[in-house]
């Protein structure tokens, strides 16, 4: 098992996950973080953390084999992130919008 961002962490990007998680698991993409799944060690700190709801267990219904794909490809790619940035200026316009997928850049964020 691991977790799993998920799609509403798009364009919001609270960035509160990262300052809890114990193993630093999270990288960084130009508008959502993922979670390296050989990484995380399941802990499940981070899950009450955001804002957005946007992290899950892989056995969540909401964890579709696109989004386990999508952490598992960006997080050998992307920075690592460790410490809380600010969220994007419309983050709380944003939290829970629908198909936010089709928002998805696949560039690196800034990192660390
Ligand atoms: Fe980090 Fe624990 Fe969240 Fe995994 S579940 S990303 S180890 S805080
Ligand atoms: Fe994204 Fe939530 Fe972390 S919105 S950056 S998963 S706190």
């Amino acid at each position: 098992m691991t977790f799993v961002v998920t799609e509403n962490c798009i364009n919001c990007k609270y960035t509160d996950c990262v300052e809890v998680c114990p193993v630093d698991c999270f990288y960084d993409g130009n508008n959502m973080l993922v979670i390296h799944p050989d990484e995380c060690i399941d802990c499940g700190v981070c899950v009450p953390e955001c804002p957005a709801d946007a992290i899950v267990s892989d056995a969540d219904p909401e964890a579709t084999p696109a989004l386990l794909a999508l952490n598992a490809k960006y997080s050998e790619i992307w920075p690592n992130i460790i410490q809380k940035r600010e969220p994007f200026p419309n983050a709380d316009e944003l939290n829970g919008k629908a198909g936010k997928l089709a928002d998805f850049s696949p560039e690196p964020g800034e990192g660390d």
